[in-house]
Order: C-alpha cells, then structure tokens, then sequence
C-alpha cells in the first residue's frame, strides 16, 4: 500500500459517484463530507440532529460542491425496515450507491463494567456495531450494481486493543474490526466490492471531548487532517486494499 502520509488524490476522484456519510452533522463525518463533496460526489448527509446536517448541507453548497441530500435516521432506535427504507430512497432519489463511510458513534462517560447497565450495552451495541451491519446489508443491492463500491468501517484504538473503562464502546468497535474481516472475505468474490477498517486516532472532535475532558483540545489534529486518508479509502485508488484496518497515524 502506498504512504498515505503522501497521497494527494485528484479533484475529480468522486466524480459522478454518491456516498453515504453516517454521522455528518459534526467532527469526522462533517469533515468527510465536505471532502467527499469537494472531490465531485453527491454526499447523502446522515444522521439524528436536521439541523447540523442542514448546517452542512449549505457549506457544500456554498464550496460549490455538488448539491448533497439529507437523510436522518436514529440508528439507536432504526430497525431494519427503516434501513431498508433509506436504502429505497436513495434509490429513488439518487439512482445510485457507490459508498458508505460508517462514521456515527455513541459513547457514554467511562465506566468499569460494573457500572455499565444492560440498557446501555444494547444502545452501544445497536449503533455502533448493529447499525453498519444492517445498513451495509440493507444496501447490498445498490453497491452491487456500482462499478467500484467503497464501504468504510471506524474502529477505535480502544476496540483494536480493548481496554478498562472502555466497556461496551470497545467491544462494539472490537465487533466491528471482526465484522469487517467476514464481510472482506465474503466480497473476496465480487471484485468491485471493497470494505475496509478505519481508525482515526485522537482528534479533536465532541466525542473528544467527552473521554478526554482535561486535554488541550487545539494540540490535536483538526477532522480535515484526516482527511487523505478517508478520500483514499472511498475512492479508486484503494481497489487493491479489502478487509484492512488503517490507522491514521501522524495525520497527514
Ligand atoms: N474523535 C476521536 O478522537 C476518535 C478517535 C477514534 C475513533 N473515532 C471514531 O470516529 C468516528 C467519528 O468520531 P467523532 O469524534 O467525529 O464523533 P462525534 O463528534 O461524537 O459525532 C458522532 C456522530 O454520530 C452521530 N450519531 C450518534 N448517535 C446516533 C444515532 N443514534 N443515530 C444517528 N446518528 C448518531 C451524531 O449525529 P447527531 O449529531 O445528528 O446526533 C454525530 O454526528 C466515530 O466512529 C468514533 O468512534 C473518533
């Protein structure tokens, strides 16, 4: 795999391509959704809070951007009607699927697992793990028609190696890693379709904020330093890399 420290990938990359962003209205996926759009896709702008995805919606625009859509779903809540739902109207609106970056997470404060309730692993669980597996699932027939789909999974440091306080967070991320290896093996067949592991590393995002209350939020990299990486994965320059997990070390 090239240096990703290095990689400069051409305006046009996601030309005539849509991508799915979950988690759109802040941090990582704000930031992957401007630059997907800025790198010529239309951008489906997920996620709970209308607001901020309206917020981002017009900052594409005004980039002169190509005009995104909005889709908000609750993943906590989603069932898988409701994914097959979304899956319909993009079909309907857009025509099309050439990839998703599932980028939506829940984190609560952290806790010892004596003090984590069922009714919080359920939720954990449910978007961080159940969602990107239902949604991909729902979805399967629209990558499946795209010349070169890209399907983007996030871990976390703590769920690639699983640590105390970290409880139901990490094991969600843990799960999706594993998720990530069956279905790259699944698709080992089907050559136009890729999934891939991310993991970002600290970056200065809420979610940041919420783990590491004390921490000097402006010694950490921006979202949009990330942001090579996520633009290599999504587009055709990754077609060799299937079912890695790539850490966004010394953002670029
Ligand atoms: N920031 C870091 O240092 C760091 C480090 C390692 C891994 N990561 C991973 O990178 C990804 C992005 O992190 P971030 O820091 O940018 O996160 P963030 O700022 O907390 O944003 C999370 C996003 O997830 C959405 N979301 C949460 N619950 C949802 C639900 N039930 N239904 C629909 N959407 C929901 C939120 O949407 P609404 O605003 O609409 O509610 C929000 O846009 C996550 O997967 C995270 O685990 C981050």
């Amino acid at each position: 795999m090239q240096d990703l420290k290095s990689y400069s990938p051409a305006k046009d990359l996601l030309k005539n391509r849509v991508v799915l962003v979950t988690g759109a209205g802040q941090g990582i996926g704000r930031a992957a959704a401007l630059a997907y759009a800025m790198h010529g896709a239309t951008v489906i702008l997920h996620g709970r809070n209308i607001k901020k995805l309206e917020g981002v919606y017009d900052e594409i625009e005004a980039a002169g951007g190509v005009q995104p859509a909005i889709f908000p779903l609750d993943l906590e809540k989603a069932e898988d009607k409701d994914f097959l739902a979304l899956a319909y109207g993009i079909k309907q609106q857009l025509g099309r699927l050439d990839g998703i970056l599932h980028n939506a997470a829940l984190l609560f404060n952290l806790t010892p697992l004596e003090s984590q309730t069922l009714d919080q692993w359920q939720s954990l669980l449910r978007v961080n793990l159940i969602a990107p597996f239902a949604l991909t699932r729902a979805c399967l027939a629209l990558l499946k028609a795209s010349p070169d789909a890209h399907v983007i999974m996030t871990s976390d440091s703590h769920g690639h190696a699983p640590a105390a306080y970290w409880g139901g967070f990490a094991v969600a991320k843990a799960g999706v890693e594993a998720l990530v290896r069956i279905q790259a093996q699944e698709w080992d067949i089907l050559p136009n379709l890729h999934i891939n592991v991310i993991i970002p590393g600290p970056t200065h995002t809420p979610q940041r904020t919420r783990t590491h209350p004390g921490e000097i939020k402006y010694s950490l990299p921006q979202p949009q330093d990330l942001m090579p990486y996520y633009l290599y994965l999504m587009g055709p320059d990754s077609t060799t890399v299937r079912g890695e997990t790539i850490f966004c070390r010394g953002h670029v």
